[in-house]
């Protein structure tokens, strides 16, 4: 069989923005008997590998779903434990982040984090707000649906006070509203563990990105799996609703 080619050897150019679910940490320990938290620990290096890979592979731009609007529905030691991480991963990793050209952004609802990690998103973004070589976005406290309703209430409340007219409300203007404003809309959505759904992440923004659902648990995720992906990425025909070629 043949070996399908790299996204460099084919010589295209890499997809501008890769979002990826990134899923299974859970199952990852659980095959190996270990606690969820193992599993975590291990998904926050995946981390590292996949923002490393992305910078090398020239990608533009990396949106990770690190923490959902609904996975505060877990026990409070998972939440604590994914929280600590975040914690560990910003307080690590943000010199070398930060010496690498990468931009951090943060995309969710802040008001019910701790008062600490709101400070280390705060400080992480306005250390790197300047850098060019990879936007980062982490999603945390993220949900697309309740994003969407935050739009339309502050698109509401602006028409209510008659800065902004109905007819003027278009595509262009309702994604200012959303939180990914000024970001590439993502080309392609990765999810790792097999399974197939968007569980609440980049709904409006992935309207035609191509989906990708990798088996591999989120910690096995390496520069292989992200190569593969973009592999079949560039094997794709994207039509947005035309004919194609
Ligand atoms: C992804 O792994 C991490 C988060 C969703 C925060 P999971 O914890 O969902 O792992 P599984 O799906 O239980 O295996
Ligand atoms: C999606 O994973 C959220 C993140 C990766 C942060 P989940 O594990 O929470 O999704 P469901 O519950 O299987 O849909
Ligand atoms: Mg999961």
């Amino acid at each position: 069989m043949e070996a399908a080619p790299s996204s460099r050897c084919a010589g295209a150019s890499p997809p501008t923005h890769v979002a990826i679910i990134m899923d299974g940490n859970g199952r990852w320990a659980k095959a190996r008997g270990m606690p969820r938290a193992a599993g975590h620990q291990r998904g926050a290096d995946a981390v590292r590998v996949a923002v490393e890979s992305c910078r090398e592979l020239g990608i533009a731009y990396l949106t990770l779903y690190a923490f959902s609007s609904e996975n505060w529905k877990r026990p409070p030691s998972e939440v604590d434990d994914l929280m600590s991480l975040l914690r560990l991963y910003l307080r690590r990793e943000l010199a070398n982040l930060h010496r690498n050209g990468v931009r951090i952004r943060f995309i969710g609802v802040r008001e019910q984090l701790a008062d600490d990690i709101v400070q280390l998103i705060e400080e992480s973004e306005a250390t790197t707000a300047a850098n060019r070589a990879l936007t980062l976005t982490i999603a945390l406290n993220y949900g697309s649906q309740d994003e969407i309703l935050r739009a339309a209430r502050a698109i509401a409340r602006d028409v209510k006070d008659n800065t902004l007219a109905p007819d003027a409300i278009t595509k262009q203007r309702f994604e200012g509203y959303l939180e990914t404003v000024g970001m590439p809309d993502p080309d392609l959505v990765i999810r790792t563990s097999g399974e197939q759904r968007l569980s609440n992440f980049l709904l409006w923004q992935s309207a035609y990105a191509e989906l990708i659902f990798v088996n591999a648990n989120w910690p096995d995720f390496s520069r292989a799996t992200l190569e593969e992906a973009i592999g079949e990425f560039h094997r794709r025909e994207r039509r947005y609703g035309g004919t194609g070629s």
